[in-house]
């Protein structure tokens, strides 16, 4: 079977500091590839910045910047950001690298040579901040100008010399594409969305731009730069060192698992990005995801509107995993969500610190005193130990096939009730009274460690740093976390020792409103 597994994130804009929806795709991306390695598969995952275009060169120029000193000094923001959210992202590209920009030059040729490129001229409405052309009939009136419908960003009319892509050529390829992989696009509502987008036909598209500068030269006419588009979405294959299709890593991760973005760049994932490969004659990804978007106050982020929600100042107040918890758990994956700190200490509260937490804290404790700080040895499993035990291994498939189905909730959820179960289990067990009977007192005590070394493993994707500290208790590290040992109910080596550990989570005094 094939166990590679390749995900993306959008490559970001460095036209302005990372924020929540940023660090949204990016903590979401880096839950499936934590899981995937622990699921014993070799990951590739990538993440970078989207650095030509007149909307970037247009915010240098705001900052009287040289535009890749300015493209640098954002660029290392994001960076900075995906060491912040612990990412375990393999590759970090950039456009302006030259490995990229000879990718993005030889599909040119590679869409030049299958005839698919003309010269002609567009005249039409472009949005400088969705870096998009818009149709007459996707613009609207606002306050004396016009903007898109779908975004509300401002557009200006262009009328200028630029190379095409023969889109309209693919539009049944596509739909039959989309027929046969129905899964690709994902989630299904966003699917109808795109193909109905396609089956009401499809223009070709501008591919260059010749008014600015700021970009990959066209080959053979250096007065049009590439769209930034083609050039962006080439990122998914230029890290694997494409034009190289017989090298080992795009032999090992081409096509992608999954390309994780916002709903808001589907058409161009799902119809120009997968136009481009089949002209080039390169394989389609397996899954685009379109997730949906983190609302502050109800609103899309944005800098106009001044209700950027910053990922550093809630790491700094709250910490990073209860962050990661919160967004993974509250936001309904695909779907739009509003976030709020209060949700958030909630969050913390209820299910880091008084359910997982204590049920860490309260077991340790209770193993240090009662069984000598030892992993119990001398066990013996009754009927209700191994049915708790047991829940764990039939459900392993179900787990897998919730990442493989981007249901992100229902993993998350599966954890909440495993630990409301274990705390009842060891409450109704109750231990603390069956200390005339040794064997009884250790299998529970040894059941229960168990449960919480099978939820740590599976709480690792979610929150990495406090899993590790958990699994501290036991002595076990990084390299000891493997998926499918969560079927084993007596994986911990009986006799060792137990570690007390700090507090893993702080309760959060709430301000009674
Ligand atoms: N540069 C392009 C992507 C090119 S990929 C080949 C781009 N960059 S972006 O910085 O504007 O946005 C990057 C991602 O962040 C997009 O997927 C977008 O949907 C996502 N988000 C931006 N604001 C968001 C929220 N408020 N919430 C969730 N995600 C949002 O588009």
């Amino acid at each position: 079977m094939d166990k590679n597994f390749y995900i993306t994130t959008p490559i970001y804009y460095p036209s302005a500091s990372p924020h929540m929806g940023h660090a949204y795709s990016s903590i979401i991306a880096d839950f499936l590839a934590r899981f995937k390695k622990i699921d014993g598969y070799s990951v590739y995952f990538l993440t970078g910045t989207d650095e030509h275009g007149l909307k970037i060169q247009r915010a240098a120029e705001k900052k009287n910047m040289d535009t890749l000193e300015f493209c640098n000094q954002i660029s290392k923001t994001f960076k900075d950001l995906s060491k912040t959210l612990n990412l375990t992202n393999t590759d970090f590209i950039r456009t302006t690298e030259e490995r990229h920009k000879k990718s993005v030059k030889h599909l040119w040729t590679e869409l030049e040579k299958s005839g698919d490129i003309y010269l002609s001229k567009y005249s039409g409405w472009y949005s400088v901040s969705d870096e998009a052309f818009y149709n007459e009939d996707e613009v609207e009136d606002f306050e004396g100008k016009k903007i898109a419908s779908s975004s509300k960003s401002f557009v200006e009319w262009l009328d200028e010399e630029s190379y095409f892509f023969k889109l309209s050529k693919w539009e049944k390829p596509l739909l039959d594409f989309y027929n046969k992989n129905p899964n690709f696009i994902c989630p299904e509502s966003r699917k109808n969305e795109v193909i109905s987008f396609v089956k009401n036909g499809l223009k070709d598209l501008s591919i260059s731009r010749k008014s600015f500068s700021w970009g990959i030269k066209v080959p053979n006419n250096n007065h049009h730069v590439i769209y930034v588009w083609l050039d962006a979405l080439t990122n998914y294959i230029s890290a694997l060192n494409y034009p190289n299709i017989e090298g080992d890593l795009f032999k090992k991760f081409w096509p992608a698992s999954v390309h994780l973005i916002g709903k808001d760049i589907l058409r161009f994932h799902a119809v120009y990005w997968p136009a481009f490969l089949l002209a080039a004659k390169i394989e389609l990804p397996k899954r685009v995801y379109g997730h949906g978007w983190i609302l502050s106050g109800d609103q899309k982020m944005s800098k106009s509107k001044g209700n950027i929600l910053d990922p550093l100042q809630i790491i700094e107040k709250y910490g990073l995993d209860p962050l990661r918890y919160y967004l993974i758990k509250e936001v309904s994956f695909g779907n739009d969500g509003n976030i709020s700190q209060d949700r958030l200490e909630d969050c913390v509260n209820s299910d880091l610190a008084n359910n997982y937490g204590n049920l860490c804290q309260r077991v340790t404790a209770f193993a240090i005193k009662n069984c000598n700080s030892k992993i119990p040895d001398n066990i013996k499993f009754e009927k209700e130990d191994l049915n708790i035990l047991s829940k764990y291994n039939n459900n392993l498939d179900k787990l897998r096939s919730n990442i493989d189905n981007q249901n992100i909730n229902s993993y998350i959820e599966y954890i909440v009730n495993s630990l409301f179960e274990a705390n009842k289990y060891f409450n109704d067990q109750e231990p603390w009274k069956k200390k005339d009977n040794v064997i009884r007192l250790n299998t529970i005590v040894f059941t229960t460690l168990e449960i919480v070394r099978k939820i740590t493993f599976l709480l690792y994707p979610i929150i990495p740093e406090s899993s590790l500290k958990a699994l501290k208790i036991f002595n076990l590290s990084e390299e000891d976390i493997d998926f499918s040992s969560i079927s084993n109910n007596e994986f911990l080596n009986k006799g060792n020792n137990i570690n007390k550990i700090s507090i893993l989570f702080e309760k959060i005094e709430k301000k009674d409103d």
